[in-house]
């Protein structure tokens, strides 16, 4: 009795097969997945390659223009002392003497990059990098760098400490 349903359902099929009745149907469903699984791997495709095409062609840096900051409060840094900050898009060191006065220098080393720092045991600064020496007038004195350290001017405003770039004369 089985055997008959399943002979008839299958003679139904074919004769609408050739018909042409279930031609039309299947062949929009496939068409539908194909759509769907084609997108899927291209979303997935893309989702991956994003991330590995923004990591080999980093947006360029934009050099946030800054010619003056504030980079600290005045009571912010005890004397012999100093502080990174944010100068554009580089960091910054701004540096309180022993005597009161404020220094403030580039802080990236003119060897290879590194972020340089204030030493208060040396009074100099110093990159851990390689071991390079500036003085507080920013010049290379020992160690590797190559060539000194942007010198900034540094005046006070208010309670702030504003640093910016020295002007060509
Ligand atoms: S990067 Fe500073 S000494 Fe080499």
């Amino acid at each position: 009795m089985r055997n008959d349903l399943d002979v008839l359902r299958q003679n139904e099929h074919r004769a609408a097969m050739s018909a042409g009745r279930l031609t039309q149907p299947n062949t929009a469903r496939r068409r539908m997945i194909e759509i769907f699984l084609g997108g899927g791997l291209i979303a997935s495709f893309m989702s991956f390659l994003y991330p590995v095409l923004r990591y080999l062609i980093p947006p360029p840096v934009a050099d946030l223009g800054a010619e003056e900051i504030v980079a600290a409060k005045l009571t912010e840094l005890k004397p012999n002392s100093g502080k990174i900050f944010r100068f554009g898009n580089r960091p910054g060191l701004l540096v309180m003497n022993a005597d009161g006065t404020y220094r403030a220098l580039s802080a990236t080393c003119t060897h290879l990059g590194c972020t340089v720092q204030y030493r208060s045991d040396l009074r100099q600064i110093w990159c851990a990098c390689h071991n390079g020496i500036y003085d507080l007038n920013g010049r290379n004195v020992s160690g590797p760098p190559p060539r000194p350290l942007e010198v900034f001017d540094v005046h006070s405003r208010g309670d702030e400490i504003v640093v910016s770039r020295k002007r060509e004369a």
